[in-house]
């Protein structure tokens, strides 16, 4: 394709009221949670970039990898000339390895982060000045406007980075379903997803030695307190994760260290000692599962590529 490229940015940041009424909802429960997408502040997005640069976090080493060892045949599956949406692009690291040798006739990234969505656009629209680019900022658990460019080409959803292992199994299938309607018939997905695996590696890739990953947990407070008038004392809370194998995912949670009360705006809520707040999950599924669950969703398990050492899948899916 000759000519030059372009960039346009799109949506908007999810609004203060909705973080404010999630997170009085999520205190609010039995048991405790918050939503992970709001880990993806300026500083969250800064901190995740670090954790996938720790030396016990293999899953963007392995993926990585696979990327670079497959890259031909990826681009192959998803064809000359598609248009690429990536779901949570963040910094866009993976897709670089893509974008060279699919030439999508564009590129449209969304990401709840604008900070890092402007970041990765400025970036790719140098390295790649041909590529039209279109960001969205929003919130892809929901169905979202993708803008419309001249038409032309297969729709392919790339969604990298085990991200689907964020959502239960019950919401990644209502995930995959919305994005089997917005990909249409002719369409395709490219999902990363991480292996069920030995629970002690498991266990130190989400309890870095460096506490990067406790850091980017707690940021998560930092935050209530900086935008919703939030009191929690971070020193009293720590980050946790374990392996959860009967569920076959990684929690983590923020424990509370001492019987305590919290007050966010006009709220209180109180804390036992050793109380949690569950902050994410992250499953993990054998390629079977995965494909079963793609299926169900109207999906076909076309091709799956791993890495050498087994770690980490990518499965390319087309619509049933
Ligand atoms: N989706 C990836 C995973 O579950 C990356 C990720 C999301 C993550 N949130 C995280 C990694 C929190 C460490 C901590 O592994």
């Amino acid at each position: 394709m000759a000519g030059t490229g372009s960039v346009s940015f799109h949506g908007s940041a999810v609004p203060a009221d909705s973080f404010l009424e999630d997170v009085i909802a999520g205190l609010s429960r039995p048991r405790k949670s918050l939503p992970p997408k709001y880990f993806y502040d300026a500083r969250g997005s800064a901190l995740f970039e670090a954790i996938c640069t720790l030396p016990e976090y293999y899953p963007t080493r392995a993926e990585l990898a696979l990327t670079a060892a497959h890259a031909e045949s990826i681009a192959r599956f998803a064809g000359d000339g598609c248009q690429l949406i990536e779901y949570g692009s963040g910094a866009s690291t993976k897709t670089r390895l893509l974008i060279g040798r699919l030439r999508p006739a564009a590129y449209v990234p969304v990401d709840i982060s604008e900070s890092a969505l402007r970041g990765a656009a400025a970036r790719l629209a140098a390295e790649f000045p041909w590529l039209h680019i279109r960001a969205v900022t929003g919130d892809f658990g929901r169905p979202l406007a993708i803008p419309a460019f001249g038409g032309e080409g297969r729709k392919v959803v790339y969604f990298p980075g085990s991200t689907i292992g964020n959502f239960s199994r019950e919401e990644a299938l209502a995930f995959l379903h919305m994005t089997r309607g917005q990909v249409g018939p002719g369409g395709a997905m490219l999902v990363g997803v991480d292996l069920k695996k030995d629970p002690n590696v498991l266990h130190a890739a989400y309890n870095d030695a460096q506490g990067v990953t406790a850091q980017f947990n707690l940021n998560l407070l930092a935050r209530i307190n900086a935008e919703l008038g939030g009191d929690f004392a971070a020193e009293r809370f720590a980050h946790y994760a374990f392996y959860n194998v009967r569920q076959g995912r990684i929690e983590m949670h923020l424990a509370s260290l001492a019987r305590q009360a919290v007050n966010v705006g006009r709220h209180r809520f109180s804390f036992a000692a050793g109380e949690t707040i569950h902050t994410e999950n992250s499953c993990k599924y054998s390629v079977e599962e995965f494909q079963a669950l793609a299926a169900q969703a109207g999906f076909r398990g076309e091709q799956v590529w791993l890495d050498a050492e087994g770690l980490f899948s990518l499965h390319g899916l087309v619509a049933a």
